[in-house]
């Protein structure tokens, strides 16, 4: 059901074409929120953790998905939270502090699933790294894909999935796997779309994620088939020890980023996503 009434309630425009499925992706956000640290990185993280540490801005790590704008800002206010550093202790001069989210936002799930893919019914969707689950929980919501998986590494992630998808009764369609996405050739090699966020970055040392993009590279084969991914194929290989040929495996699918016009603020994080079909 869309509820869209401007002329009987002016106001926020997100508010009013709200549909069910937003509602339940937020009532999903509220409950990883209520057992996840603010920052939503576990210890067992360990390289994630370092990486951002060296980043050249001071950066935290805040989750797309659990945290919307209105939601920092209300942190901000409390004081949980601060969007700026101080440059000179003690001074008034402050700096924004980058912001780095290991999840898509809500927006960025309904764009990819509205607006990227196509009609995915009888589709087999896979999701390298799904973490929180949500481009899980957004295909089994926003789309028809008979089936979704997710692959992630980190076992706690797979247990919170777990407790979600049972929750929310997604079993019949989601399914994740603790495991190494350079294991899992088969389940790559019969996809119809590929989805990778930000996959190994943050993840993986540099020979780890050159490996792995090999393993992608070689199975991810699926003539016809979709890969989504946040950087470009392109920003994810540079600086990568790797061989691969993008012209002769994928061709790039141009984007419209120009379909939430009232939203300014998010078509940066939407230019980050890229569309290519396998050759
Ligand atoms: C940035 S998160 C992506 C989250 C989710 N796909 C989304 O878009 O909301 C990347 C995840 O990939 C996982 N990961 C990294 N390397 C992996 C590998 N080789 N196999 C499986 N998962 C991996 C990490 O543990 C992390 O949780
Ligand atoms: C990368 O990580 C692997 C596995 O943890 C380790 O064996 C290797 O020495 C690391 N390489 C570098 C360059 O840090």
């Amino acid at each position: 059901v869309v509820y869209f009434l401007p002329f009987f309630f002016p106001g926020d425009f997100d508010e009013l074409t709200q549909d069910n499925n937003d509602i339940l992706l937020k009532t999903i956000a509220e409950d990883l929120r209520n057992c996840l640290p603010l920052e939503t990185m576990l210890s067992s993280e360990h390289l994630a953790l370092q990486k951002i540490q060296q980043q050249p801005e001071p950066t935290v790590h805040v989750d797309a998905f659990l945290y919307d704008e209105d939601f920092i800002d209300s942190l901000c206010e409390q004081g949980k939270m601060s969007r700026n550093y101080c440059m000179v202790c003690g001074s008034h001069q402050t700096a924004p502090l980058g912001f780095i989210s290991h999840s898509f936002s809500l927006l960025e799930l309904k764009f990819i699933y509205h607006h990227v893919l196509p009609d995915l019914s009888g589709k087999v969707l896979v999701d390298v790294g799904s973490r929180l689950g949500t481009v899980l929980y957004g295909g089994y919501l926003y789309s028809s894909a008979s089936q979704l998986f997710g692959v992630e590494l980190n076992g706690d992630f797979c247990q919170l999935q777990d407790v979600i998808i049972k929750k929310y009764q997604f079993t019949d369609r989601i399914k994740v796997l603790h495991a190494d996405i350079c294991t899992q050739g088969s389940l790559l090699q019969n996809a119809d779309v590929t989805v990778m966020n930000n996959v190994f970055e943050y993840f993986l040392n540099e020979t780890e994620q050159a490996r792995a993009w090999d393993y992608i590279s070689h199975n991810v084969r699926k003539q016809g088939s979709l890969l989504v991914t946040v950087p470009s194929l392109e920003d994810s290989l540079s600086g990568l020890q790797v061989n691969i040929q993008l012209s002769s495996w994928v061709e790039e699918i141009p984007l419209n980023y120009d379909v939430y016009p009232e939203k300014d603020i998010d078509r940066e994080a939407l230019e980050q996503i890229h569309l290519y079909q396998v050759l």
